[in-house]
């Protein structure tokens, strides 16, 4: 039993030291440990298909360039009811997803050994290992993890495609960060002006196949503490599921799409407008999963609060104190600890 110190890098508290599930597996395809079981009030449902017809919204990006009204006024509605888009046509060549995924394929598929020789160290939030551990009792996500910070540039140190498609999503996520800063009351450089450049770190989610995923979960539910996250997920296998209106839905993959979902630093400074929403990711029998989240990010130092142009008039009150994104990072951690936060 390790409980290894790591991950203070970025303010994230220590999290206790767990096995891969990926190795654990290949001794037994079949087990499902009991540190992996979830309380049955948390355990997915797996044949759920009552809210089938709901689905996440779907954003063609294109159209957001033109400046078109009637897709700039969906991207807000998105924003407020769901929390989350899947975006069309936004401009990642497929080949460079194509070889993200393959690099990520690849690095997972090499031995422990090698694998291991990036694994996260103490004082630090890059590496190979598992989701934030807090507690000996808390139940284990079904997941393995590799967490690259993709900028700045100096602490890249991955293979070429993650270079790349970094690089890609970079573009992408300033034509979201346009968008949302005119939709919160400002002009397009708006959110760049406050908040200075953004940090922008990846991760890579690896979920094996389980025999049991109604008794799992694979990421278990949580907000996230960024700007906005992009994530570019399986073209075939449902995992994502989002929590809607008190139901767990399916984003259910659009080939060629990128799911993003607004973070809690945009709830802060939109004043509420935009909620950041719990997600969780479930396992599947058929075949193992991956997910790549690219999360956009203020810099350690910087305030956030709600913008002076979404407390006036109908925003009002102000709901939010201002607070330095690290501190934020921390206490988000610290709630986790206590059990109060996802
Ligand atoms: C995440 O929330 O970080 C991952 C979700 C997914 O794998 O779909
Ligand atoms: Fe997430």
């Amino acid at each position: 039993k390790a409980s290894v110190e790591k991950g203070e890098g970025l303010g994230w508290g220590k999290s206790l030291l767990v096995p891969s599930i990926q190795e654990i597996l290949k001794n037994d395809s079949q087990s499902v440990p009991e540190r992996y079981i979830q309380e049955p009030k948390d355990r997915p449902l797996i044949s759920q298909n009552l809210f089938d017809s709901l689905q996440v919204p779907v954003i063609d990006f294109s159209m957001l360039a033109q400046k078109d009204a009637n897709e700039i006024r969906k991207l807000d509605l998105a924003c407020k009811e769901w929390g989350f888009f899947q975006i069309i046509n936004h401009g990642v060549r497929e080949e460079t997803m194509v070889n993200m995924k393959a690099a990520m394929a690849a690095f997972f598929e090499l031995p422990f050994q090698e694998k291991s020789k990036c694994a996260k160290a103490a004082n630090e939030i890059q590496g190979y290992g598992q989701n934030f551990v807090v507690s000996e009792k808390q139940k284990l996500d079904w997941c393995d993890m590799m967490f690259l910070k993709t900028f700045p540039h100096e602490t890249r140190n991955f293979k070429e495609a993650v270079e790349e498609y970094s690089t890609e999503i970079r573009k992408v996520s300033n034509k979201i960060d346009a968008n949302l800063s005119v939709l919160m009351g400002m002009d397009e450089n708006g959110l760049k002006r406050k908040l200075g450049e953004f940090q922008q770190g990846i991760r890579m989610n690896y979920y094996p196949t389980c025999s049991r995923p109604d008794l799992v979960l694979g990421i278990s539910p949580h907000s996230d503490g960024s700007l906005f996250t992009l994530l570019l997920q399986d073209d075939e296998i449902n995992g994502l599921q989002i929590k809607h209106k008190k139901v767990w839905i399916d984003a259910k993959p659009i080939r060629n799409s990128l799911v993003v979902n607004i973070g809690d630093a945009i709830e802060i400074l939109s004043n509420g407008m935009y909620k950041s929403i719990e997600h969780r990711a479930i396992s599947n029998e058929k075949k193992p999963r991956m997910s790549i989240a690219t999360f956009v990010m203020p810099g350690d130092e910087v305030q956030i609060g709600p913008l002076d142009s979404m407390v006036n008039g109908k925003h009002l009150p102000r709901s939010y104190r201002n607070i330095k994104y690290i501190d934020y990072i921390r206490q988000k951690f610290a709630m986790k600890m206590q059990g109060k936060a996802h």
